[in-house]
């Protein structure tokens, strides 16, 4: 089938790439032990900070976002150590077999897959533990696969009422740049990222932002660890190096995607997210379909997952939009698979953008003949502009 117009990559990552950051990436490569390179260098990590509410150090790996997984435990921790997960999806599921399978005993709290980490189930785990065997507590902040996002500032209370030392490792791949999230302010100790979902950049990239106790920790961590060392990494970091070839042209396209961020301001791009993530559960609504997530104080501002209905397979409704109208949603992943459809509204997104989304998915229920009632989209319209409303500056709308 031969499509038109643009493609609509509506996965929750890799995101859409903005044309100028596809432009700033489109240069010759330069000599990455020259001065135009230290220049770059220190330009993204002064842009990074701020996004990761951070005045600490920020590292940046050429890896996807599972090699940030392990190098944060590798940089952090011990063989045989215990450390607290909990069962928040797919993604928590996997974090915790690379845990496991590198040599950490995971005490794994099990989970619906509709909820977040419950922050009164990592107080009371964290109260019975008087000899302060968990050495670390490890959370998805936002799990891709269910549209659930967990209360950081909960967690990090709860482990502040059990006065428990553990360190606090945050995965943020699908929430930084795009939900709030304090590095510093929350007392996270490691914050791993990714740079292909709210930074709006291809993949490759991955990120921690590190607190002066990860870095204690660091001190007297024995995993054997080489390329994912932080010490040789912010000893070059600090004149604008690299311990090894650094992926360039993904760091000229970086240094654009944080002049975005900058000049639409944090709180601007978290306010869009939470209004499009709204918009998009008005639509799923109206169309009587069941968001995954159960929780409203845990609804995810970048990815909302739908169940479609017994006996309606979630991959055929895809494959129609697919074939149809040339847009790609988010698969159901692990137990979920074929029983839900992720709907990715996060990184360079608009309410256009939104509005088409969502006609490609009512467009392919139809197609699909999936049970559904009319009207999602205009209940999405009526979210991003209510009737009767007078119109503002545009800013204002954000
Ligand atoms: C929350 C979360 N954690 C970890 C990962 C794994 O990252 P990567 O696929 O970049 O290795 C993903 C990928 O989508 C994710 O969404």
């Amino acid at each position: 089938m031969i499509h038109t117009g643009r493609h609509f990559l509506q996965i929750p990552g890799p995101t859409n790439v903005p044309d100028r950051v596809l432009r700033a990436m489109a240069q010759p490569v330069i000599d990455h032990r020259g001065p135009e390179f230290a220049k770059l260098a220190t330009e993204v990590f002064e842009g990074l900070r701020p996004v990761f509410q951070t005045s600490g150090a920020v590292i940046v790996y050429p890896s996807s976002g599972t090699g940030a997984w392990e190098a944060a435990i590798v940089n952090t921790l011990s063989p045989g150590d215990r450390v607290l997960m909990f069962e928040t999806g797919h993604f928590s599921q996997l974090w915790r077999q690379l845990a496991e399978s590198i040599g950490l005993q995971v005490e794994y709290v099990p989970g619906n897959w509709r909820s977040g980490v419950s922050p009164t189930e990592v107080e009371s785990r964290l109260a019975a533990d008087k000899n302060h065997a968990f050495k670390a507590v490890m959370v998805v902040h936002n799990e891709t696969a269910t549209g659930v996002t967990s209360r950081l500032p909960e967690i990090r209370r709860a482990m502040n009422q059990a006065r428990h030392p553990a360190l606090l490792i945050v995965d943020a791949i699908s929430s930084l740049a795009s939900i709030d999230l304090r590095h510093d302010e929350w007392g996270i100790d490691v914050t791993i990222c990714g740079s292909q979902k709210g930074l709006m950049i291809p993949p490759g990239l991955s990120f921690h932002a590190i607190s002066e106790r990860a870095l204690a920790a660091n001190k007297s961590a024995k995993f054997p660890r080489s390329y994912w060392d932080w010490q040789p990494m912010l000893q070059q970091n600090r004149t604008g190096f690299f311990p090894y070839t650094p992926p360039t042209n993904l760091l000229f396209a970086l240094r654009e995607a944080l002049q975005m961020l900058q000049e639409e301001g944090l709180p601007n791009v978290f306010r869009r997210h939470r209004r499009h993530a709204e918009a998009a559960r008005a639509a799923v609504r109206a169309w009587d379909l069941e968001i995954v997530c159960e929780e409203p104080l845990e609804y995810s501002a970048t990815t909302t997952a739908v169940f479609t209905p017994q006996g309606h397979d979630a991959d055929r409704l895809r494959k129609i939009i697919l074939e149809n109208f040339d847009m790609s949603l988010g698969a159901g992943l692990s137990k979920l698979a074929g029983k839900v459809f992720r709907i990715g509204h996060l990184g360079h997104f608009n309410d256009l953008m939104l509005a088409g989304t969502l006609s490609g998915i009512e467009m392919g229920l139809r197609l699909a003949g999936v049970p559904h009632k009319d009207g999602g989209v205009m209940a999405a319209l009526d979210s991003l502009a209510p009737s009767g409303r007078v119109a503002e500056p545009a800013a204002s709308l954000k």
